[in-house]
């Protein structure tokens, strides 16, 4: 098992590049179940998260290659409509080949994901959609089937508005008879570049961004040849990274407007940060000041962010109430940041953290993946060597975190 580890106490400096967004590409790689061909995709993170759903999509019987940021699916075939629980336990995304292959083939056969560790993370909602498009759902055996001749356009309201099921009725909606309506659905931006990468597919898509997502169905669908979005997430946590070390970074080929809520709650901590075009200059602090977060579905503060963000709050001048609305288990990170000296009581969804001037290096563990990068941030900065165990949780979601860190000045490096 690898191992991270961390000579805190440098300021970080110099520019960093973004990679493409895993939560982007992994939608767009199921998509392309939709167009019959060659499908391309560029500036795909290679993530181990991305190869899993490589290997998914071959197991269904497309062709799947992956060299640098490029994949490509060869969908002509379809040869197998069942997702095994030995791909969906390892990534609870794979849940979304349900809604192209019922589309497709007129069946699907998807394991229950199980829980993971932020939470139970039903997909109820996902199925419900299905149901209201005329698609007969069954469990047995820890399998959800979903069996429909030809899926039916309807109107669905989303109780929660859930990104992986306003994308997986989106992508079951472009071949259905008729319009469908998704209402309450996610507005995130990788919902928006899914929805864009649809449309260039032939796909007849409004509103997608907005809670209210019309999709007229067309009779068949293109190959696609679709350029991802950069990684919001990884942007976020290099801005928290740089301000937890003082440091000023330049980052490059990103989205600063798909980062609104996080860059306004970092300049409320004395953070400045520079917005141009795709690039974003970043001055941390000598020390942040505290601040209250409420994790909400975009475009508020998003979920995947908390955690790094209370790493930040950890050594911050003063107290901060950090909420979390999205996920009931989303703290397994308090307990890690607690042996490194943080000062975190957690009542519910609320962790009060009171900041202290240093945090202390020390041996933690990783529990998924956006608490692993809150370890790592808190290693930056803090006094001593931290060792991170367990750091295939950070593979899953981060492109070369430790070359791209070393690459700003930060004593890392991977123990194997
Ligand atoms: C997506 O997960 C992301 N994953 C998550 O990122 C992210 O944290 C999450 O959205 C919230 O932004 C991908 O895009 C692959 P949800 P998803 O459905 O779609 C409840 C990461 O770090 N819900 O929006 O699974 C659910 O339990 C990952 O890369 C139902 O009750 O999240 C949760 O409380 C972690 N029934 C809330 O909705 C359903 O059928 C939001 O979940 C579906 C969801």
């Amino acid at each position: 098992m690898d191992k991270l580890e961390i000579e805190g106490g440098v300021r970080l400096s110099g520019e960093v590049s973004i990679s493409g967004a895993k939560n982007a590409a992994l939608p767009v790689m199921a998509a392309s179940i939709l167009g019959p061909g060659e499908n391309l995709i560029s500036n795909v993170p290679q993530l181990r998260d991305i190869s899993t759903m490589g290997k998914l999509l071959a197991h269904l019987g497309m062709g799947y290659h992956q060299e640098k940021g490029k994949v490509i699916l060869q969908s002509k075939n379809i040869k197998a409509i069942e997702a095994p629980y030995d791909y969906v336990k390892t990534m609870r995304a794979s849940v979304l080949v349900l809604g192209p292959l019922v589309a497709r083939t007129g069946e699907a056969r998807v394991s229950l994901p199980g829980g993971c560790a932020i939470g139970a993370r039903p997909i109820n909602l996902h199925t419900m959609g299905l149901e209201k498009m005329g698609a007969k759902i069954t469990l047995s055996r820890g399998y959800i089937r979903a069996k429909a001749k030809k899926l039916r356009g309807a109107t669905i309201y989303f109780d929660i508005p859930t990104v992986t099921g306003t994308e997986n009725l989106m992508m079951a909606a472009t071949l259905a008879e008729g319009q469908t309506i998704l209402e309450n659905a996610a507005c995130e931006p990788e919902v928006v570049d899914l929805a864009n990468a649809l449309i260039s597919m032939g796909a007849d898509i409004q509103g997608a961004g907005t809670s209210n997502i019309r999709i007229n169905g067309v009779s068949k669908l293109k190959p696609l040849k679709y350029r991802i979005i950069p990684d919001r997430i990884e942007t976020g946590t290099f801005i928290t990274a740089a301000a937890i070390t003082g440091g000023e970074i330049k980052i490059r080929n990103c989205s600063p407007t798909h980062n609104e809520a996080l860059i306004n709650k970092m300049r409320e901590t004395g953070t400045e940060i520079s917005a141009k075009k795709n690039t974003l200059v970043v001055r941390g602090p000598e020390r942040p000041s505290s601040e209250d977060i409420k994790t909400m579905p975009y475009p508020g503060f998003p979920t995947d962010m908390q955690a790094q963000f209370m790493a930040l709050m950890a050594v911050a001048d003063g107290t901060s109430m950090i909420t979390e609305n999205i996920f009931e288990n989303r703290f397994m990170h308090v307990a890690e940041l607690r042996r490194m000296g943080a000062d975190i009581r957690v009542e519910g969804p609320t962790a009060t953290v009171k900041g202290t001037k240093t945090l202390k290096g020390a041996p933690v563990m990783a529990t998924d993946l956006r608490a692993s990068a809150s370890l790592v941030i808190a290693g930056l900065a803090a006094q001593g060597t931290t060792v991170i165990d367990r750091v295939y949780h950070i593979d899953r979601g981060y492109q070369c975190i430790e070359e791209k860190l070393g690459g700003l000045g930060a004593r890392i490096r991977r123990v194997r």
